[in-house]
């Protein structure tokens, strides 16, 4: 029985829509090889649509995306945006809505792509980060007092629920034991924050033993995380943490596994009926609009992390391939660095997709 898919497309904003073209063009050829289809609702959300009318994410839009499959996002962000507005107006609040409470963001360095790090190589970069995506500093709890005078006082407070640590952790816990090294750490900061991460730890430590004794368990502060990451990044096969030391170090995987023009992840509701969203770690580089110098590989990786995520993991494996593949081709993985135009290189994957 062929598969057949509601997604939704958000284009976003400056050099968006130019990878977005790309990820839906590989996504078409897997469809066709791997016999599934989907059927695209195009979403016009951003900065555009903000400084034309006003609106950020109108609530019916809001409902209709919660009637589709998955959501595939490009980069969204303005230069005549205020920041903040559009990251927590779409963004943080489909991810909040949809109750995506995991942020899932491989960390794989292909062969052949040079990574900053010294005499380090695709053997020693492959681990998977799973970041907390709704609660921690994220969750907007907090205020003002007297702003904008000398008594001023910001509060801004970490949320952190038994519910919201326990389903991170056993999703997880359920990677690290299906990947051959079944080791999972946890990153925190039990020296400093005594009363958040002394809950993730606690769950941490009582749910390892009792559902998932084949899993080795780690503890590591989110400083010398960051250390480690960049020293010997052999030592991680999964990491769970927080949702901002979770998009902190993020940042630093993209960086060692080749850059912001590979990265891929997904914000999922792994629940029935959830609404996953999957898009590009990089931003909108609006400065590179109409260019053709933006690699479109994060883009289309997050299309792989979308089919795998909807079942269909021949053709998420063959795009996965054909990217490593491309990578491999590539002098350099960043904006000025590829040698080759946006489409040229949306086309080599979707040839060798095609097959
Ligand atoms: C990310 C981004 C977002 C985050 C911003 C744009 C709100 O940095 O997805 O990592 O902080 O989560
Ligand atoms: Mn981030």
């Amino acid at each position: 029985m062929s598969k057949s898919f509601k997604i939704a497309v958000i284009h976003g904003d400056g050099t968006g829509p130019e990878v977005m073209r790309e990820g839906l063009k590989v996504l078409d050829v897997a469809a066709k090889k791997y016999g599934f289809s989907y059927a695209r609702e195009d979403y016009d959300l951003g900065g555009e649509r903000y400084l034309r009318t006003g609106e950020v994410l109108p609530d019916s839009v809001l409902e209709e995306l919660r009637a589709q499959d998955a959501i595939y996002l490009s980069a969204i962000g303005h230069p005549d945006v205020k920041p903040g507005i559009l990251e927590k107006g779409i963004l943080l609040r489909l991810r909040f809505e949809l109750d995506q409470y995991i942020n899932l963001r491989p960390v794989k360095l292909y062969p052949g792509v040079k990574s900053p790090l010294a005499n380090k190589g695709a053997e020693h970069i492959d681990f998977v980060v799973v970041r907390e995506n709704t609660e921690g500093l994220y969750a907007g709890a907090g205020g003002n007092l007297k702003k904008g005078t000398p008594d001023e006082v910001a509060i801004q407070e970490s949320i952190n629920t038994r519910k919201g640590v326990d389903r991170c952790l056993r999703y997880a816990f359920n990677i690290a034991k299906e990947r051959q090294r079944k080791q999972l750490t946890l990153v925190g900061k039990t020296n400093v924050l005594t009363y958040a991460f002394d809950l993730w730890e606690r769950a941490f430590n009582e749910m390892g033993p009792k559902e998932f004794p084949a899993v080795k368990r780690n503890y590591h502060h989110v400083d010398a995380c960051c250390m480690y990451m960049v020293m010997a990044p052999e030592m991680y096969d999964v990491i769970v943490t927080d949702n901002m030391f979770g998009d902190i170090i993020t940042d630093v995987g993209a960086i060692i596994q080749g850059g912001l023009g590979i990265s891929a992840s997904g914000n999922l509701n792994p629940d029935v009926g959830g609404v996953s969203m999957f898009e590009p770690v990089g931003g909108s580089a609006p400065q590179f609009t109409g260019q053709n110098v933006i690699n479109p590989l994060a883009c289309i990786n997050a299309g792989a992390m979308m089919l795998r995520h909807l079942g269909v993991a021949d053709a998420a494996n063959a795009i996965e391939g054909a990217v490593a593949k491309v990578c491999g081709e590539l002098p350099g993985l960043n904006i000025g660095e590829t040698g080759k135009g946006t489409d040229e290189i949306g086309d080599r994957v979707a040839a060798l997709v095609a097959g």
